[in-house]
This record gives C-alpha cells, sequence and structure tokens, in this order.
C-alpha cells in the first residue's frame, strides 16, 4: 500500500536543511534524480533524524506534483514511484503464502522507482531471505533502480542483507553517509 503520511506530506527538496557536504550532494543527487530520473542505485545511510524519509517523500512528491500538473490527478503514481520498508516487504511476503492474490511481489520487481526505507534487522527465516533477494536480483538484473535507506553502516548493512543482496544494492550505487544529530532533538517539529 502507498502511505502518505501527515507528516511527510510537505517534503521537499527545497525544504530540507542541507548543512554538511554530505547532505548537500545527496539533495543534489536527488534533484538530479527527479529531473533525469536514476541509472544506478543510492544508498542512504545515517543515524534517526537525519532526515532520510523525509528525503524519500521528497522525492515522491515531486513526482506527484508532476504527475498532477500533467494529468490533473491528485494522487501518487505507485505505478512509477513506490515507497515501502523492508518490513512491509517482509509482512507481504509472508501473508502472500497464505494468499497469493495478497503479493505485491510483481510491483517491488517492476515499479520504474522502488523506494525501501527502514533496513534493519526485520527478518530471519531463509525463505522470506530468498524471496526478499529476488527483488533485489531481478531489479538488479533488470537494472531497474532502488533507493535504499537504514540507520546502519556498510559492514551492518552487509551482515544483515547478506552478501548477494548487498553487492546487488550497492554495486555501482552513490552511497551517502548523513551524520550529525538528530533534527527531531533540534526543531519544535511537533513530535
Ligand atoms: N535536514 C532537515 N531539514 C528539514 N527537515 C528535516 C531535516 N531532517 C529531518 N527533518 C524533519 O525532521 C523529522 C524527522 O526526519 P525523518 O526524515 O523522519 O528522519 P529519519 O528518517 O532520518 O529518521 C521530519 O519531520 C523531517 O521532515
Ligand atoms: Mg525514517
Amino acid at each position: 500500500m502507498m502511505k502518505v503520511f501527515k507528516r511527510f506530506a510537505f517534503c521537499s527538496l527545497d525544504n530540507y536543511t542541507a548543512t554538511t557536504p554530505e547532505q548537500k550532494a545527496l539533495v543534489h543527487e536527488l534533484g538530479e534524480v527527479i529531473e533525469r530520473g536514476m541509472n544506478g542505485n543510492i544508498l542512504i545511510i545515517g543515524s534517526v533524524g537525519t532526515g532520510k524519509t523525509h528525503l524519500a517523500y521528497a522525492i515522491m512528491n515531486a513526482c506527484a506534483e508532476r504527475w498532477k500538473a500533467s494529468s490533473g490527478e491528485e494522487y501518487y503514481r505507485s505505478d512509477k514511484v513506490y515507497y515501502t520498508t523492508i518490513k512491509e516487504i517482509i509482512d507481504n511476503i509472508k501473508s502472500s503464502w497464505k494468499d497469493p492474490t495478497a503479493s505485491d511481489m510483481e510491483t517491488y520487481c517492476k515499479v520504474p522507482l522502488l523506494i525501501i526505507d527502514e533496513i534493519g534487522v526485520q527478518y530471519g527465516t531463509d525463505s522470506e531471505r530468498t524471496e526478499l533477494y529476488e527483488v533485489f536480483n531481478r531489479r538488479y538484473n533488470d537494472m531497474l533502480p532502488i533507493i535504499a535507506i537504514s540507520n546502519h553502516d556498510k559492514g551492518a548493512l552487509l551482515h544483515i542483507l547478506g552478501q548477494r543482496i548487498y553487492d546487488r544494492l550497492t554495486g555501482g550505487a552513490s552511497i551517502f553517509e548523513l551524520s550529525g544529530k538528530s533534527y527531531r532533538q533540534g526543531v519544535n517539529y511537533g513530535n
């Protein structure tokens, strides 16, 4: 499901405060993604509150605006850019074993741009990992990009995802490591 959380409804690249060189480079690259699409994957790593989800929504909101401008329709084109979390993918894999019609696998594998947020440690079983691998492998083979987002550093991600997924995700990818303290703590943002 395409979730549009109220908190992120107005996120854009313009209202993201980029202070570090890494943040500026990332905003620049995401601007290119919005204007021209993307070639390789993008991996965004950073501690909590560094604005990773904000940036994911900035892309979606920009795409939605373009869609609205060209079609007059309000809604996200989830067939163009699809935001999800790794937990949601795993949950979907599990529920599709009971009900194959509930599977979102084709979307994960075929949507032109897949954004996977909150890559953490939520998955354990071999069969779950096998299907997850399928998503990364098919997208890799079809040269379809992923924007992957995590609180974990590269070493931890390799451990979490396993070598096969990690290699496909990071091969030729642009990797941005955001640092700094949580934006949630510094600004009265209604948390
Ligand atoms: N650099 C930033 N500029 C503007 N807003 C930010 C920035 N970083 C975080 N925020 C805001 O702070 C809140 C938390 O950010 P979020 O994207 O959820 O962080 P993360 O996903 O990295 O944990 C959101 O409301 C987001 O819009
Ligand atoms: Mg987040």
